[in-house]
């Protein structure tokens, strides 16, 4: 979908969003592989979509990540989520080669660049990172083909021929839709010592409503709450006026509670 369509349907989503919680309340956008490549899969990447977003939005409402490559990662200021947390948004979805992938990227250095300036505070703020594509890929569940059925026979032979034949079970939508780095990324926000809200947006099987949680395994590290925030499908909006898929989550100073 070109900017000039999916602009104002996202700004007329965004809307109902909002006059379904009843408040106007701050949001934040990060990309997805669909937003950067045809069919979510096909190169090269294309950033216009984001870049013309950040210049169509009020940046006092909505924050829009993702358009401060090659850092990939941005604290979004204290005073624009009004949370007693550090609010991170890391563009997961940076792929600059390959022909055909959904998946994207996660840095260590991205990381860890953008938590260096930040207080030790006693005891740590929680975290709280924002990004598409999950930390824990779910090969062994997930076993779905790619959805290749709105793409042209070329691309259709490609994703189902040619692929697999090429690369082990590379039809196999979990096998191109992981960032790299993700188990990387997973150890360092453990030692990262805060406890971690990680709210991403690629969903994961089973579907909905998914959530792992995992403690700190030594006194020094973080307990982790990974969570698929949204599935973006043509329900969201029917989802927005019902109330439904909203989940509610409580952030203190010290702690992230889910129910
Ligand atoms: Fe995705």
């Amino acid at each position: 979908m070109s900017p000039r369509a999916a602009i104002p349907r996202f700004l007329a989503l965004h809307e109902a969003i909002l006059s379904t919680l009843g408040q106007r309340v701050p949001t934040i956008l990060v990309p997805g592989n669909h937003d950067r490549r045809r069919w979510g899969l096909m190169g090269p990447q294309r950033d216009e979509l984001f870049d013309e977003l950040k210049s169509a939005v009020d940046p006092s409402e909505i924050f829009v990540a993702g358009c401060a490559t090659p850092f990939l990662a941005q604290l979004v200021p204290a005073g624009f989520h009004r949370l007693p947390a550090h609010v991170i948004a890391y563009d997961s979805t940076f792929l600059p080669t390959g022909l055909l992938s959904a998946g994207g990227m996660i840095r260590q250095e991205d990381l860890l660049q953008v938590m260096a300036p930040l207080s030790a505070e006693e005891p740590p703020l929680p975290l709280v990172l924002l990004m598409h594509h999950h930390l824990i890929p779910t090969p062994v569940t997930d076993m779905s083909q790619i959805d290749s059925r709105a793409m042209p026979w070329l691309g259709r032979w490609l994703v189902s021929r040619a692929l697999p034949w090429l690369v082990s079970n590379a039809d196999r939508e979990e096998m191109t839709m992981t960032a790299l780095g993700a188990g990387t990324a997973l150890s360092t926000l453990h030692a990262l010592r805060r406890p971690t809200l990680v709210l991403h947006g690629t969903s994961i099987f089973p579907p909905r409503g998914s959530c792992m949680a995992f403690r700190r395994t030594r006194a020094m590290s973080s307990s982790l709450l990974l969570e698929a925030a949204a599935v973006a499908s043509g329900s969201m909006r029917a989802a927005a006026r019902n109330r439904r898929g909203f989940g509610h989550r409580t952030i203190s100073s010290s702690s992230i509670t889910a129910r």
